[in-house]
């Protein structure tokens, strides 16, 4: 695994919308600047809060929405230079699982034209093979054959998201963007759905960019992890190396606040994030988490800080990491 099947560099995509009374153009920043590498075979779990720009990064990386600025190559491709016919055979090699099954998936057609439909639209398959094909794929992801018959209404929220995943996995891609997958599901199903999810990325040796919001649901199951806040990757590394070593306060209170509710380790409990995550419309100065931030210092309110190198395959954006001691204390291992 040491070749890059992707890599994402400079990748920017702001949103213009119109705000207040004189309906005055402003720009959401919803990615500004983000670098990513997934080998072949590799999950990296890109987490932050919610409206960090995880979705944004996912669905610019797939052209599913066109990014501003910057580069996507895969596997030696130069994906924004793809034009939409070639876009559209491409799109075999990368696929996608959404958040919310119930809106991803078309209430009209049957399973078996939803599952069916990327086979038929590429020609991979017609008529008898076509449901041979469909009934395989749905016992892959633990359904019936005999599911194809039904509409997508006739399903739990778990089920259906089994059926996104048939979807996506249909055309047998090597990467998929899994974008909060249980996210919409109930807590009892959740870890049956990554079960699943994981099983299948080994079988078929797939790369995953796994978004979530929570390092807790994640952190076991990533090769690497990129931890993103307003618009920026602020800390990435293996995922073992982020557990024992994170040294960015946002990770660090990622991390934290994803910790086992046990009593004996409440030591190991730093505080929750203070505060809400600010508007990508109108961004804090200098360091993006300044304002929410336990560790700030002055200069934290004027200068970026940028990613540097921090250990092996590990970079943080940090002032900290320049100013001695404090710089690499290390989150708490519990
Ligand atoms: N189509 C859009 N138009 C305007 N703003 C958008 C649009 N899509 C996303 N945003 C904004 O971009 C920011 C990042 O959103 P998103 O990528 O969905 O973040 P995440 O997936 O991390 O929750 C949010 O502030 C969101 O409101
Ligand atoms: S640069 Fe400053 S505000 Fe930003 S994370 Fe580091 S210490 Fe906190
Ligand atoms: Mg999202």
């Amino acid at each position: 695994m040491s070749e890059t099947l992707l890599t994402v560099r400079g990748l920017v995509k702001h949103f213009p919308v119109s705000t207040g009374l004189f309906s005055s153009r402003q720009v959401v920043r919803a990615v500004d600047g983000v670098d990513l590498d997934v080998k072949p075979g590799e999950i990296l779990g890109l987490v932050g809060e919610s409206g960090s720009g995880k979705t944004t990064t996912g669905r610019s990386i797939l052209r599913l929405i066109e990014a501003d600025a910057g580069r996507i190559d895969f596997d030696g491709i130069e994906v924004n230079r793809l034009s939409r016919g070639q876009l559209r055979r491409f799109r075999r090699r990368m696929q996608v699982i959404f958040q919310d099954p119930s809106s991803s998936l078309n209430p009209r057609m049957t399973v078996r034209s939803l599952v069916g439909e990327p086979l038929l639209v590429h020609g991979i398959a017609h008529g008898a093979e076509l449901k041979r094909k469909v009934g395989r794929l749905l016992e892959e992801v633990g359904l019936e054959p005999s599911a194809g018959e039904l509409y997508p209404r006739e399903f739990s929220g778990g089920q259906r998201q089994r059926i996104g995943i048939a979807r996506a996995l249909a055309l047998r891609p090597e990467f998929i963007v899994c974008d909060e997958p249980v996210s919409s599901l109930d807590v009892s199903v959740q870890a049956q759905i990554i079960n699943l999810l994981v099983e299948l990325q080994r079988r078929y040796r797939m790369a995953y960019l796994f978004i979530a919001h929570d390092l807790g649901l994640v952190g076991h199951l990533c090769d690497r992890i990129a931890v993103m806040y307003l618009g920026r990757i602020v800390e990435e590394g293996s995922a073992e190396r982020l557990r024992m070593h994170a040294v960015h306060p946002y990770t660090k209170a990622l991390f934290s606040s994803s910790l086992p509710a046990d009593p004996s380790k409440a030591r190991c409990r730093t505080a929750p994030i203070p505060g809400e995550i600010p508007s990508p419309v109108d961004l804090p100065s200098g360091c993006r988490f300044h304002p929410r931030c336990p560790e700030a210092v002055p200069r934290c309110r004027t200068e970026d800080p940028q990613l540097k190198t921090v250990g092996e395959g590990h970079r943080a954006a940090c002032h900290l990491l320049e100013t001695g001691e404090d710089a690499l204390r290390n989150h708490p291992v519990c």
